[in-house]
């Protein structure tokens, strides 16, 4: 499973080198420089960067920045953090305490590979071990960002990760990015995932349901994805091509979707 990261990883570090970024994210470089020591010697053409990964993680940045604009106090759980370098672009200020959550074993790769902070914490376990919550202080408004995890988990451990973190805190906003039903049930034989020995575990036709399983959560909105500006401003002629095309097949357009909720007392 931790082997995903990677892809994500190097399609962040690829973006900064483009002349001009959409994340420009100088620590993916790093990291991928300590992940792979040959990252600079190998040659990678613009469609290889993986532009929807990068368009994925600004959507989360852009959410996550105004979500701490309104919320200086907020407590921030980034659930399957991998070695992405999300609270060094948002760089919160002081009054927010960041907790970046993965494996043990990816926890320590970050410990090696990236910079320590104030006010930044990395927690070591499996997020469907809810007993981490206990490690959280209450009483703060929360901001939950799982950017890549969601399908990876069963419906039953989102639900019950979901429902968690509400009833552990009085407000808060939760965003994570989902796969359609019908991307989860095709994963099994899609070459990527299985060149990494996985597959998605849940998916979701209408996320805004997921609202139904608390009574305080509420569905706010979703971002672009497979049709973002972004990615069709940025992407190559073939890629973009790609994208138009497949965009025309009935739920290719919302295969992939990043969805934000929020609750309040
Ligand atoms: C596709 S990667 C995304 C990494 C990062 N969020 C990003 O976008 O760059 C998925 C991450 O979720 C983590 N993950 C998957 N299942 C997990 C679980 N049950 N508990 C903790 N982390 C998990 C993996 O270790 C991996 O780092």
């Amino acid at each position: 499973m931790q082997k995903t990261l990677s892809p994500v990883l190097r399609a962040k570090a690829l973006d900064n080198r483009l002349p001009d970024p959409i994340l420009g994210d100088r620590y993916a470089e790093q990291a991928m420089r300590r992940l792979d020591p040959d990252y600079d010697r190998r040659r990678f053409g613009t469609s290889q960067i993986g532009l929807a990964a990068v368009v994925r993680a600004k959507a989360h940045d852009d959410w996550t920045r105004s979500f701490l604009a309104d919320r200086p106090d907020a407590v921030v759980l980034h659930l399957g953090c991998g070695l992405d370098a999300r609270v060094y672009r948002i760089d919160p200020p002081a009054s927010v305490d960041w907790y970046d959550l993965d494996y043990p074993a990816t926890i320590e790769l970050r410990r090696q590979f990236l910079p320590p902070r104030e006010h930044y914490s990395l927690i070591g376990s499996s997020v469907t071990d809810l007993t981490w919550l206990d490690r959280i202080p209450r009483g703060r408004p929360v901001l939950m960002v799982a950017e890549g995890l969601v399908p990876y988990l069963t419906e039953t451990e989102v639900r019950r990760l979901l429902t968690s973190v509400v009833d552990a805190f009085p407000s808060g906003q939760i965003q994570f990015d989902t796969v359609s039903v019908w991307a989860w049930r095709t994963s099994k034989w899609d070459p990527t995932l299985r060149s990494y020995g996985t597959q998605f575990h849940c998916g979701f036709d209408d996320p805004a349901t997921l609202a139904d399983w608390h009574p305080r959560l509420e569905y706010v909105d979703e971002a672009p994805m497979n049709d973002s500006p972004v990615l069709m401003a940025k992407a190559p002629a073939n890629i973009r091509r790609m994208y138009r095309l497949l965009n025309l097949l009935p739920g290719m357009k919302r295969s992939s979707r990043i969805v934000r909720f929020r609750f309040n007392a």
